[in-house]
């Protein structure tokens, strides 16, 4: 356990804890994008930046980052930090203008326009990374990564192909803080060609990484519940019967 100051309140932290989730534990608030408890602090978008005194240091830290060292006090809303989390907001805005997450956190900080503008195609992903991770970390599937550089840096599948890896199992699009993730779930997809067509049945589309999968259909009720895919790969992984995945969750809830 150490002790921590947090805008002059005294608190204990447990060991390996961060300045952010203490924070968030004594209901303080600190603005963050890219940080999410199912996935380790990386410290991408640096909204979370506290200013953090340590012995005789002074310096601006990320707060999902800083551990919550013994004896380290910690401000989260001094001029100093509301000076650089809005310079940090306005660079993210001269990137991605439109997500409405952003355009918050702007009003919020008294930001009317971004005063820069670079001019991309795709101006709602923010490179937090957290598609990314989640898709490492948690899956463990590393269907996607960061590819190009600069301003053309983004979000892909390797060489913008059809993700070979992708399970279809939708965590980028929840972890994603501007939504720009889609998936979409159809239930008749037909496949068209110029000799005729196939019915496909119901199909799961992830559309940013180009994969298109096909749902299992419940055994019971027949709705379609998850990509035949990723119940082989989980079934794999926990080495599961044969059987496991013929219900959908409703139908294996037990009978009252
Ligand atoms: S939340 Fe800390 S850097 Fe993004």
């Amino acid at each position: 356990m150490t002790t921590i100051t947090i805008n002059g309140k005294k608190l204990n932290a447990e060991e390996g804890m961060t300045v952010l989730e203490k924070a968030r534990d004594a209901g303080i608030y600190i603005p963050t994008l890219c940080s999410h408890e199912a996935l380790k602090p990386y410290g991408a978008c640096r909204l979370c930046v506290v200013e953090v005194t340590n012995g005789n240091m002074v310096s601006i830290e990320t707060s999902c980052t800083y551990p919550a060292l013994e004896g380290v006090k910690v401000k989260t809303d001094t001029d100093r930090v509301k000076k650089v989390r809005k310079l940090v907001l306005e660079l993210l805005l001269a990137r991605c203008p439109n997500p409405k997450e952003l355009k918050a956190l702007g009003e919020e900080m008294g930001i009317k326009e971004a005063p820069l503008r670079m001019s991309l195609k795709n101006d709602f992903c923010i490179l937090c990374g957290q598609c990314v991770r989640a898709c490492h970390e948690v899956v463990g599937a590393g269907a996607i990564s960061f590819t190009k550089r600069g301003n053309e840096k983004k979000v892909d599948t390797p060489f913008h192909e059809t993700s070979e890896d992708c399970i279809g199992c939708g965590t980028c699009v929840f972890v994603c803080p501007t939504g720009v993730i889609k998936m979409r779930d159809v239930s008749d997809a037909v496949f068209y060609y110029p000799e005729g067509h196939d019915d496909l049945g119901p199909m799961r589309m992830m559309q940013n990484w180009q994969k298109e999968l096909k749902l299992k259909e419940c055994k019971s009720c027949g709705n379609p519940y998850a990509p035949e895919f990723l119940l082989e790969t989980l079934g794999k992984r926990i080495n599961a019967p044969r059987d496991a995945f013929d219900l959908c969750p409703t139908c294996r809830e037990p009978k009252k």
